[in-house]
């Protein structure tokens, strides 16, 4: 397999990570794991107050979208940015573009999929024409999936079904995530969206609910089926599989709903909420059926540790390609997730990397 070593041309101080969005919710869980992984981060955002009162030594940087210029100040010295500032379909243009110019990798958290297509769509060539790299959707939506079907896939470059059920305790939005879901609501015209057939397919069709029996101790949960998350653009651009479905808790889509839906509140010193979740994860190619399982705590906080190592591995060159690509596509997706093992359990419940035993309390999947 090919190895790219990342050469942006202009790469700044290799420990230098710029986070724009560095005052939101996810915004600061990535900064406090670039500050414990040994990187320095450069605080970035639109609003310099409120970059100041999080500063805690940090280097602030007052930069906004609409001002390139900013932008490119912004980013001066940086080796790499991870944006956190959602809504994307906002955000993640401009900033691809000024990284464009500054020679250095883009990550971002996006879990929007009409803005994570975009980013496929407008940036692929000229990204790969740079030599730059773009990762989409580097987080507990889009890439963590992607993660775990790449995974569950093992040799398969090729499967007929990819199934990915969320079994969330519980979902408590922040702002960022409630405003994403009415960007993209607007950009699909009300209509909802699916990955069937091999491509996307906005339809008016109501949502079926159904059965999903995660492994133990989850256990037998209903779920909302089709409710559509960014795996279905991260999984589809580097695999071929024509049927990608997501699925959630019913009960953490009645939270999401809710008109008065709570924030997620800190519970632990790591500022961590008392969510927790499952990921399953479900191939199946002819008669044969691989699966995988994750689990943690707090979809917010696990997005941290996944785009951080993310640019880690961009800037010490464990990369298999350039241009956009998702977290499946560029790393080696089991070892990405091993180590990932202080914040993630994962289960191999079949195919390779299944070790056996009962299999009592692991789960059936669909019923
Ligand atoms: N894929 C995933 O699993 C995943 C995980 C976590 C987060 N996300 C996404 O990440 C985004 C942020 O989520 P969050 O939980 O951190 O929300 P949040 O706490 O509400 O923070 C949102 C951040 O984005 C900034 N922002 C919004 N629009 C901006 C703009 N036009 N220019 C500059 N900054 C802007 C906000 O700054 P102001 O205060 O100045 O508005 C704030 O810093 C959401 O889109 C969310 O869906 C995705």
């Amino acid at each position: 397999m090919d190895h790219f070593e990342y050469a942006g041309a202009g790469m700044g101080s290799g420990r230098n990570v710029a986070v724009f969005g560095a005052y939101g919710h996810t915004g600061r869980f990535v900064v406090a794991e670039l500050r414990e992984r040994g990187y320095v981060p450069l605080l970035l955002g639109r609003d310099l107050d409120k970059l100041l009162a999080m500063a805690e030594g940090s280097e602030v940087r007052q930069a906004s979208v609409g001002d390139p210029a900013s932008l490119d100040r912004a980013l001066k010295g940086a080796a790499a940015v991870i944006n956190c500032a959602g809504p994307f379909a906002t955000t993640a243009a401009p900033l691809i573009e000024a990284t464009l110019r500054a020679g250095i990798p883009y990550v971002d958290v996006a879990a929007e999929i009409e803005a994570n297509v975009d980013t496929f769509t407008h940036f692929a060539d000229r990204a790969r024409a740079a030599g730059t790299v773009v990762v989409p959707a580097m987080a507990f939506y889009g890439g963590l999936g992607d993660l775990l079907v790449t995974t569950a896939m093992s040799d398969w470059t090729a499967a007929d079904e990819a199934h990915i059920a969320y079994g969330l305790s519980s979902w408590h939005p922040t702002a960022g995530t409630l405003a994403s879901g009415v960007i993209s609501g607007r950009r699909r015209g009300g209509r909802r969206v699916r990955f069937t057939g091999g491509r996307l397919e906005y339809h008016d069709d109501a949502l079926p609910t159904l059965e999903w029996s995660f492994p133990a101790p989850l256990g037998d949960q209903s779920v909302i089926g089709e409710f559509t998350m960014a795996d279905v653009v991260t999984v589809p651009s580097h695999l071929d599989v024509p049927e990608v479905r997501t699925y959630m808790a019913a009960k953490a889509a009645a939270d999401l709903a809710a008109p008065d839906a709570p924030a997620p509140e800190a519970v632990d010193e790591r500022g961590r909420s008392a969510q927790t979740f499952v990921i399953d994860v479900l191939v199946r190619s002819g008669g044969t059926e691989r699966r995988v399982a994750a689990t943690g705590q707090d979809i917010y906080a696990i997005s941290a540790p996944l785009a951080v190592e993310a640019v880690d591995r961009i800037l010490t060159g464990r990369t298999r390609t350039v241009g956009v690509a998702s977290a499946g596509a560029i790393f080696d997706a089991p070892d990405f997730l091993d180590a990932l093992s202080k914040h993630l359990s994962l289960r191999h419940l079949s195919g390779p990397g299944y070790e056996g035993g009962s299999t009592r309390g692991t789960g059936t999947g669909p019923r």
